[in-house]
């Protein structure tokens, strides 16, 4: 069963893209905490389609109702279920989609598994839409880890070829993870804002889509979190990282590029700083030692693949009739993810992070 996550903390999701509702159990949440509505709105709405011409025209609206585990205002610690009804659907536009399988999505793949009874409008259990109780659960776990002194912010790295800047020690603050999620397009170098609205409205009008990398940062955490194996910090957010459909890789710290390095310049020195505390004067190592959180930020890079559907012919199977054929999609789709990702990857590291320090705290 994949629908379940978590030690400490306990998530189930559950909905299709076309069915009624879609939503979430939390487990584990402690009683008494304050939830503020409003702060779980903004970040629901910071996901939610069709705000501007960068992203789908379906208009998901995206509001949470929770039908149980708050009472009051305050988390009662008995099981949260929130659900989110589905509005803006079209599901003829994905009649076709029955028997003729989109390249790069995971129509054939749900269709062996759940050997064809998949509810395959819009992408039934794997649309993105699924990503909308995630958000939430995030949003609650950025309440509660507020409280520990914990800030999460995420920007745009790249799209396609074109680079933003990566986080720093100026950029990895509070106040900067603000105004990040403020923007409509979060990027650390505001020169490359107008090139990428322009590339990513051509590749839209040719009909195509484009990928891109998300920089993930959470400061503020702890030192000894997480564990040496199995339960790893990069372990547990890798795992929930996986979970967003389109992630296809994921980095901590200087991931990839410390392979060409030597050690004394991957070894991230260490000192005490002015408050007695441990630092570090890199941070190539995004936080974790030993699976076991340093107390640097916390920093990891996900790469993210073209949105699958697109208006362009494609080669495909018809998995009825046996025969190849060819696939011309016209529903309304998103010509990126990156930018619809970005709250989601904050989210899940937020959870993470949650079920984490649960293990020795709460
Ligand atoms: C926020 C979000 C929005 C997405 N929007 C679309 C979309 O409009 N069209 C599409 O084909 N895929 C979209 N996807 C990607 C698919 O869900 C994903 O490619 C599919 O589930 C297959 O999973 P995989 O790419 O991880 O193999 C979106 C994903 C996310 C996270």
């Amino acid at each position: 069963m994949s629908a379940s996550w978590g030690d400490n903390l306990r998530i189930s999701i559950f909905g299709e893209s076309h069915a009624s509702h879609v939503g979430l159990v939390i487990d584990g949440l402690s009683p008494g905490k304050k939830i503020d509505f409003e702060k779980i709105l903004k970040e629901m709405h910071r996901r939610a389609p069709g705000k501007n011409s960068l992203s789908t025209s379906r208009k998901e609206e995206d509001y949470p109702e929770i039908i149980s585990g708050l009472f009051e205002g305050y988390t009662t610690g008995a099981p949260l279920t929130l659900i989110i009804k589905n509005k803006d659907f079209r599901s003829k536009d994905y009649s076709q989609l029955k028997d003729i399988m989109r390249p790069g999505h995971a129509d054939y793949t749900a269709n062996i598994k759940y050997q064809g009874y998949n509810d395959y409008r819009g992408g039934g259990h794997f649309s993105g839409r699924l990503t909308a109780p995630l958000v939430f659960a995030g949003a609650l776990a950025k309440q509660f880890l507020e409280d520990e002194g914990i800030y999460i912010g995420a920007h745009i790295l790249s799209v396609k070829d074109i680079r933003d800047k990566t986080f720093s020690q100026e950029s990895l603050t509070r106040e900067k993870f603000e105004e990040l999620k403020k923007s409509s397009l979060a990027l650390l170098d505001k020169d490359k804002e107008e090139v990428i609205k322009d590339l990513i409205l051509k590749t839209k009008r040719q009909g195509d889509s484009l990928g891109g990398i998300v920089e993930c940062a959470a400061i503020g955490v702890e030192p000894g979190l997480g564990e040496p194996f199995f339960d790893s910090v990069e372990s547990k957010i890798s795992s929930l990282v996986f979970s967003i459909g389109g992630v296809k890789g994921i980095e901590f710290g200087s991931g990839f590029e410390m392979s060409k390095m030597k050690a004394s310049q991957a070894n991230d020195s260490m000192y005490f700083n002015e408050k007695g505390l441990v630092k570090t004067r890199s941070n190539n190592n995004g936080g974790i030692n030993g699976g076991i959180s340093n107390g640097m930020p916390i920093v990891f890079k996900a790469a993210i693949k073209p949105t699958p559907s697109i208006a362009i012919k494609q080669d495909t199977i018809n998995i009825k009739t046996g025969q190849n054929t060819s696939l011309e999609l016209k529903g309304r789709h998103d010509p990126i993810i990156v930018l619809r990702v970005l709250p989601v990857l904050e989210a899940v590291m937020a959870i993470a992070l949650l079920d984490l320090l649960k293990s020795k705290k709460f």
